[in-house]
């Protein structure tokens, strides 16, 4: 049985240590969450995943990290000062807001109350002052989305690198925005990490690109344990794509609490670069863009057989790593009524523990010795975090394995003094088998082979 709702993995996920609400001894403040012991690997985990598919295993990406602050400039250029806004309605009676499109029937969701003002735009950007005197006059915007800060290098990646279209540049960062109603535990918060990748492509080959996109994304989620039959592909209607998107593919999931949006992949055209682009007149910008005075630089690419300049288009996937680790936690948890336990069956890449090393009994000097030793040369591997339980309580520390996810805990007793051996337990099938030390190092990075 799997997660049927939302309150079991939130409470696995307080228990265990994976996420709790952030500034919790202080009340907690909405729509911020902070990743505990476990959620910090599982994170981790599914951003490596990630990156290692984008990047690593091709030769068309590069990367980046780029800062959070982002100049107003940029942000007034992207289209984000003017647009990024949802419909905010207030209600008179209790004072609560809302989004236009949470209210049913004209009536407040808290109180039932029918006083509500007319919906107006809120933009969703979070702005901060930059420097020591606060005149409103300098400052700064916490970036939306990590995809502005890739546009604006755009050109100093591609003179370090020499990269023509078609190829990409991929980000891991955090983003921010001023949700008027968080909700869903991690699925819609005010700050959040996204993965996306800006893929540039000529104009005319976008559309073939935009599919070859979409399908790779199909394929990454599966490998992450996601069950493709609850993943289902949503074209966004022509109104109600982004300003900046000639079409989108929303990739939904079905959350404990609906089917909901986990990765955007859109097809961004040409309207970032040209929007960032200085002297837009001289190229064929196929988009609707302001024109920009304040750009230094050309955003364009010379075509080496006619000689042209153009402006390139742009295929976006971009995911929530947030929503991505509620759909893997979601897809992972598992009740065995007949064992009479919870268990995460994670894919082993994503597992926060890779392995558990249990001595028989606690302290015992010779059992924890060779525990750290078989410790040490498990974590040399570098497949990940290794871990010694020395608790002597087998039972309790299966348990609270199973329950993150750990595929295997390896029990040091005394026969493994005797005969340097020792036996191994799996996650999902709780068989028992006993190896020889000598072996172990095999079987464990055999485990974690794709
Ligand atoms: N650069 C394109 C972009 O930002 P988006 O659809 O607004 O597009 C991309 O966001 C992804 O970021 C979403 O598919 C979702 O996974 C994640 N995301 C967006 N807003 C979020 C929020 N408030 N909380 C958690 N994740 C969010």
């Amino acid at each position: 049985m799997t997660a049927t709702n939302m309150d079991d993995l939130v409470s696995l996920c307080k228990r265990r240590g994976f996420i709790f609400p952030s500034n919790d001894i202080y009340g907690g403040m909405k729509g911020l969450y902070d990743f505990g012991p476990m959620g910090v690997e599982l994170k981790m985990n599914l951003k490596n995943s990630w990156w290692k598919s984008i990047v690593y295993e091709r030769d068309d990406v590069e990367g980046l990290d780029s800062t959070i602050l982002t100049s107003p400039l940029v942000l007034n250029h992207s289209g984000h000062e003017d647009t990024f806004t949802d419909p905010l309605v207030d209600c008179r009676n209790c004072k609560s807001r809302w989004r236009e499109d949470q209210i049913e029937n004209g009536e407040c969701p808290s109180c039932n109350s029918n006083d509500l003002t007319d919906s107006r735009p809120f933009n969703l950007m979070f702005k901060t002052a930059i420097g020591p005197v606060d005149d409103g006059t300098s400052y700064a915007y916490l970036r939306p989305e990590t995809a502005q800060q890739i546009f604006v290098n755009f050109r100093n990646i591609i003179d370090s690198t020499s990269r023509t279209p078609p190829f990409g540049i991929a980000q891991i960062g955090k983003a921010f925005r001023n949700e008027i109603t968080p909700r869903n535990f991690i699925f819609r918060v005010r700050e959040f990490e996204q993965m996306e990748l800006e893929f540039f492509v000529k104009p005319g080959s976008d559309d073939d690109w935009h599919k070859y996109w979409v399908e790779k994304r199909l394929e990454w989620w599966s490998k992450q344990g996601v069950n493709s039959q609850k993943l289902k592909l949503l074209e966004v209607k022509k109104q109600e794509l982004s300003h900046y998107s000639k079409a989108t593919f929303d990739i939904m999931y079905e959350f404990p609490h609906g089917l909901e949006e986990l990765e955007g992949v859109a097809n961004r055209t040409d309207f970032d670069l040209g929007s960032h682009t200085k002297n837009q007149k001289d190229f064929k910008i196929n988009s609707k863009v302001k024109e920009n005075k304040d750009s230094t630089t050309k955003l364009a690419i010379q075509d080496l057989e006619t000689k042209e300049w153009f402006i390139p288009f742009v295929i976006e996937p971009s995911a929530g790593v947030e929503r991505g680790v509620l759909a893997v936690l979601n897809e992972a948890y598992t009740v065995e009524e007949s064992n009479n336990r919870t268990l995460l069956k994670l894919k082993s890449h994503l597992s926060p523990i890779k392995a558990a090393i249990i001595p028989l009994k606690r302290n015992n000097h010779d059992l924890v010795n060779l525990a750290n030793k078989v410790k040490s040369g498990l974590q040399s591997l570098g497949l990940g975090r290794v871990m010694v339980e020395n608790t002597g309580n087998i039972g309790k520390n299966y348990r609270r394995h199973d329950e993150i996810g750990t595929p295997m805990c390896l029990t040091i007793d005394f026969e493994s003094l005797e005969n340097q051996s020792v036996t191994i337990r799996d996650r999902d099938t709780m068989k028992q088998e006993r190896v020889s030390l000598s072996e172990i190092g095999n079987y464990y990075s055999n485990y974690f082979k794709d």
